[in-house]
């Protein structure tokens, strides 16, 4: 009973351990690294590009709207860039894919990281659109080409650059890539897929000898635009507290750096929730499901209310 006692104790402390661990991150290693980053032009893409300048990296960034990356990289020049450039494109237009890898290749002479980070809003900008699946094909087409297939397109373009510099693969996953609630099935689809993807790449750059790291992020709710959208559609998400955008794309910044094979932000609703979700699956659900209906009511959308 004695030495029981002491296992429970160790795998405890373990276990503590192992949820506070933080993995050693020097700030030097930023200093000249060359960096992609998609999505730049709000959100944590817009905060990793402004922490990547001040780190002085040389830094690529993209976004659709030329007139925000010009203001973007005016700004990280100012906190400091090495270098700070931008390619405007789309990228679930492959020549946009292509470009980007390119110009970095080109103006930079190789790829230290590559942080992929876009997404497609479109779901979430559709106007009083059901939030139950209801069968578009058409607007999952377009959501895949943009939060999945870009997403293996550029990491694909990248990896020659990435295999010569011992680089890193960072991917912006999403709480919806672990645990799929109600209401995110063209989301949680994309994401959930992604991690599948990226994890089995991850072995087979292993089995190859392939020194390219790749993260996966564990993303809950940040305060950024894409939850002000779902705020529109899903009133009632109004009072769930969401965390700072800045301190999410440092997290993210300091996990691939240190090559980490997943980072939780914000590690207690993240980390908690996903490892909950896998030890009792069927009472996670339940319990997601139960918290709706009642905000539900609140909402625009079921009410039927014009938006
Ligand atoms: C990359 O890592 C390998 C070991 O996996 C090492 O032999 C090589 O020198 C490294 N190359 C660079 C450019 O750091
Ligand atoms: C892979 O590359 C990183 C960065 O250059 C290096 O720190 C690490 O030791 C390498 N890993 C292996 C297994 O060689």
């Amino acid at each position: 009973m004695g030495k029981l006692r002491w296992i429970l104790i160790l795998l405890l402390a373990v276990l503590v351990g192992y949820i506070w661990y933080e993995p050693t991150f020097d700030p030097e290693s930023l200093r000249g690294a060359k960096v992609v980053v998609t999505g730049c032009s709000s959100g944590i893409g817009e905060q990793m590009a402004y922490h990547y300048a001040r780190f002085g990296a040389r830094v690529l960034i993209t976004a659709r709207r030329e007139g925000r990356l010009k203001e973007v990289v005016a700004k990280m020049k100012d906190l400091g860039a090495q270098e700070a450039i931008y390619v405007a494109g789309d990228m679930g237009e492959p020549e946009d894919c292509e470009r980007t890898i390119k110009t970095a290749e080109e103006k930079f002479g190789g790829l230290d990281y590559l942080v992929i980070n876009h997404a497609s809003l479109s779901t979430l900008k559709k106007k009083n659109k059901s939030p139950f699946w209801d069968g578009d094909m058409d607007m999952l087409h377009d959501e895949v080409t943009v939060n999945y297939y870009s997403y293996i397109r550029l990491a694909s373009l990248a990896l020659p650059l990435l295999h010569k510099t011992n680089g890193s693969l960072v991917i912006l996953g999403s709480m919806a890539g672990k645990i799929a609630s109600p209401f995110s099935t063209f989301y949680a689809g994309t994401k959930h897929a992604l991690d599948g993807f990226f994890t089995s790449l991850r072995q087979e750059l292993v089995m190859q000898d392939i020194n390219v790291s790749i993260t996966y992020c564990v993303i809950g709710l940040i305060d950024t635009e894409l939850p002000a959208q779902f705020r529109q559609l899903f009133g009632f998400l109004m009072d769930i507290p969401a965390a700072p955008a800045s301190d999410c794309a440092m997290a993210i910044i300091r996990g691939g750096a240190a090559r980490q094979r997943e980072i939780y932000y914000p590690w207690r609703d993240a980390w908690v929730a996903t490892k909950l979700r896998t030890i009792v699956p069927q009472f996670f659900e339940s319990l997601t499901r139960g918290i709706y209906p009642p905000l539900l009511e609140k909402s625009p959308i079921f009410i039927g209310e014009e938006n």
